[in-house]
């Protein structure tokens, strides 16, 4: 008890760096890039000031300019000029994130790891994560798997590293890992967004990624914010269908669960928004917002942060 023990003592200079209990490094980040099929030149989210849709020109000079500051991965998130109600865009060998993921390729090799995220939503022309039945307006379990698998094997074709399904269908980890076995990749790893929650977090998002939907919501696939057993159960289940990483999304609002986090746009555009209104410190807001990840578990962050953190880590 006080005054024999005092926690002041182990918060001065170098002690402090001493007995610090988690670290950042810019080997736990990992940055998105949104690559879209119908501009010729970076244009800026107006959502998420600093962040980009870049058009395949250049992709890979972006991609280039990640790995040279240390970031160690990218996530590629595809926008297609062309959408229809079976997203037949996702999956083609000449289709917009199958050529970033070579274009990247062929300027980085294995200095970058490249993650691709396997969803329909931004090539369905109704915004959803699968195959709709428009009479009963809902999203369609088991077809959508089949696509999903398609997708997975797309990617790998063109070079990805690692493959990230986000659409939270039942079975879409197993399904990908059999679709990629039987097409000759059985070494490429699974990141599943394993919990994902219906989160309003995702709103700057979707205009990045222009994939907001035309009817209903995504409810019935994502998860009740209000639930944590359930994230178990899918955890447990993803285990079971193999795969490799599990990341819980968004990350902030969620670390009672988390494994690898997603700190998602909407996490970013407010720090943004409050940093720019002067009403909080950027730099230290970034740097909370990470390090509590880390706290909490999280081997890894997917964030639109990482440029940003790679350079203040340095
Ligand atoms: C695709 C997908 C989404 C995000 C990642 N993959 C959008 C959604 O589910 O609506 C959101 C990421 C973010 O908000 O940064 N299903």
């Amino acid at each position: 008890m006080f005054p024999e023990i005092r926690l002041r003592r182990l918060r001065k200079g170098k002690i402090r760096d001493l007995v610090r209990e988690t670290t950042l490094s810019v080997d736990d980040l990992v940055m998105p890039i949104f690559v879209n099929e119908n501009i010729d030149s970076p244009v800026e989210i107006s959502s998420m000031p600093g962040i980009y849709n870049f058009p395949l020109s250049e992709v890979a000079k972006e991609a280039k300019e990640i790995a040279d500051l240390g970031i160690p991965a990218v996530i590629l998130f595809g926008v297609p000029a062309f959408k229809d109600a079976e997203g037949s865009t996702s999956c083609g060998e000449n289709d917009v994130v199958q050529e970033a993921v070579r274009r990247i390729k062929a300027e980085l090799g294995n200095r970058l790891v490249v993650i691709t995220d396997i969803c329909m939503c931004e090539f369905t022309s109704h915004g959803h994560c699968g195959i709709v039945d428009f009479e009963t307006q809902e999203v369609l379990n088991d077809p959508t798997l089949e696509v999903l698998g398609k997708i997975a094997v797309s990617h790998a074709r063109a070079g990805a590293d690692m493959v990230a399904p986000s659409g939270m269908m039942d079975g879409m980890v197993g399904a990908i890992r059999m679709a990629l076995d039987a097409g000759g990749f059985e070494n490429i790893p699974i990141m599943s967004y394993a919990a994902k929650y219906h989160s309003c977090f995702y709103g700057p998002f979707r205009e990045a990624a222009e994939s907001g939907y035309s009817f209903g919501d995504r409810s019935t696939y994502q998860m009740d914010p209000a639930n944590s057993d359930e994230a178990l159960r899918e955890v447990a289940l993803d285990v079971a269908e193999g795969a490799d990483i599990l990341m819980v999304k968004p990350g902030l609002p969620y670390l009672d669960i988390v494994s690898a986090a997603y700190n998602v746009s909407g996490e970013y555009s407010m720090i943004k928004a409050a940093a720019a209104s002067g009403w909080i410190d950027e730099k230290k807001a970034i740097y909370e917002s990470l390090i509590s990840i880390r706290r909490a578990g999280a081997d890894f962050i997917i964030t639109y942060f990482a440029k940003d953190a790679a350079r203040m880590l340095k």
